[in-house]
């Protein structure tokens, strides 16, 4: 999020600095290639590395000093007990507060609880008594895989700040988008990221549980959503897609976290904490349908195609394609994986739970099941007929509704999506 921030504010005409801790990220960036698979940024980095507007350092000192913004993107991942861990937030406002030279807004990127941003004036301040600075939340709304687009085409701007001066101040970094910009105080800016992203998981685990009706009755969860987000009071672009549930640096750790938050005030909130309780049971809904299936597990092969939490980009943070191969192994099931993006972290990850295979096919040769855990668009390319003359049964669990029913069903496979339970037929050798 740092490194599509620096490179798409230079793209505006700023002149960026951009800052890690991490030396190898920052001499990857300076040559242009991105840490990480990221459409498009990769160029936008070049075009501003060469155009002199963008640079990288490793250290706070070189970039602070004469900023006029210091933007603080930092992740605060979940801890132990579900809260933001901010520890990494703290390092980074103590190391800009040392640095800090005449007057500088503190801009706050990363997804904090309300209340945060204001708490670091007096840590900035511990550290250097004489600093001039005003802060600012300004969260983002970039999803993975698409975010340099989403950085210039934004549906709205987040804004938040105590002090109206400073506030519009950051509200003319990106004049040039030409987009909605919405100010407000401090706390509420860092309440619509959680509100956000929370609304977003809370779609998710809904359609998640109309699937899992949808199965039970024999109805199809595909039409459901399209009828939905069919009404203009739920949207097109609404978060319907029903599968083995949500994952992702973001949406888990953020319901979690804004729910730790409220109870922290005593309010319990229900309907968050309902939210990951249907995310966490989606992938055992593989595990089911295996048992429906099989009566014994003994000599049970199985191939997952997708580890990455979600299609088009590989991170394996909190991804339920991950959990799926683990709930797998547990029961003794031999579990074959293919990601197409799958970096060199597969190895470690799924050490003692699964082979890795180098193309679905090989994955899929000899297995009595087949599991699409990841949306993956290449995924819905595959031949099918192939793969199923490859293997030993018929069953595939579509866990992202991403095949078309009737292809597969032609391919001889027995289809289990979910929430499209009545395309279903028995499974056989
Ligand atoms: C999300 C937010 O979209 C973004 O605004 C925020 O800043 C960061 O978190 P991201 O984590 O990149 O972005 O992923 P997103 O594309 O939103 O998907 C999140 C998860 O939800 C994935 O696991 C995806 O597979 C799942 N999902 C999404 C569904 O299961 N169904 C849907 O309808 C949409």
């Amino acid at each position: 999020m740092g490194a599509v921030t620096a490179a798409c504010l230079a793209d505006l005409g700023h002149t960026v600095c951009g800052v890690d801790i991490n030396a190898a990220r920052i001499a990857k960036l300076r040559r242009g290639q991105t840490p990480f698979h990221e459409s498009n940024l990769s160029e936008v980095l070049k075009r501003n590395l060469g155009a002199g507007r963008l640079s990288f350092t490793t250290s706070a000192a070189e970039a602070v000093p004469s900023a006029d913004f210091v933007l603080i993107a930092v992740d605060t991942p979940a801890s132990d007990s579900g809260q933001a861990d901010l520890s990494s937030l703290h390092a980074a406002a103590r190391d800009v507060a040392s640095s800090l030279e005449g007057e500088t807004v503190v801009v706050i990127r990363s997804t904090v609880p309300p209340g945060t941003s204001a708490s670091l004036a007096p840590l900035i301040r511990a550290v250097n008594p004489g600093a001039r600075f005003d802060i600012v939340a300004n969260p983002e709304f970039l999803r993975e895989g698409f975010s340099v687009a989403d950085f210039m085409r934004p549906d709205r701007i987040i804004i938040g700040a105590d002090d109206r001066g400073a506030g519009r101040r950051v509200a003319g970094l990106y004049r040039g988008l030409r987009r909605p910009i919405l100010i407000s105080d401090l706390a509420t800016a860092e309440m619509i990221k959680y509100a956000s992203n929370s609304y977003l998981a809370a779609s998710i685990s809904f359609i998640n549980e109309i699937a899992n009706i949808c199965d039970q009755v024999g109805a199809d969860v595909s039409q459901v959503a399209r009828a939905l987000a069919m009404d203009k009071r739920i949207g097109r672009r609404a978060y319907l897609s029903a599968g083995i549930g949500f994952g992702g640096g973001c949406f888990p750790k953020d319901v979690s976290a804004l729910a730790c938050l409220a109870e922290g005030h005593g309010y319990p909130a229900p309907m968050l904490r309902a939210v990951m309780r249907v995310n966490e049971l989606q992938p055992e809904l593989v595990l089911a349908r295996l048992k429906e299936a099989f009566a014994d597990f003994s000599g049970l092969r199985v191939a997952v195609l997708g580890l990455s939490f979600k299609g088009g980009t590989f991170d394996l943070r909190s991804s339920p394609a991950l959990a799926v191969v683990r709930l797998l192994a547990q029961e003794g099931i031999g579990v074959r994986v293919f990601d197409p993006l799958a970096d060199e972290s597969v190895p470690a990850e799924v050490a003692g739970a699964a082979d890795i295979s180098s193309d679905p096919y090989q994955a899929a040769a000899g297995c009595h099941a087949l599991i699409i855990a990841t949306e993956h668009p290449e995924f819905r390319e595959l031949d099918l007929v192939r793969i199923r003359s490859s293997m030993k049964s018929s069953l595939l669990i579509d866990g992202r509704n991403l095949l078309d029913t009737a292809a597969a069903l032609r391919a001889g496979f027995s289809y289990r999506g979910i929430g499209r339970g009545h395309q279903t037929k028995p499974v056989s050798p």
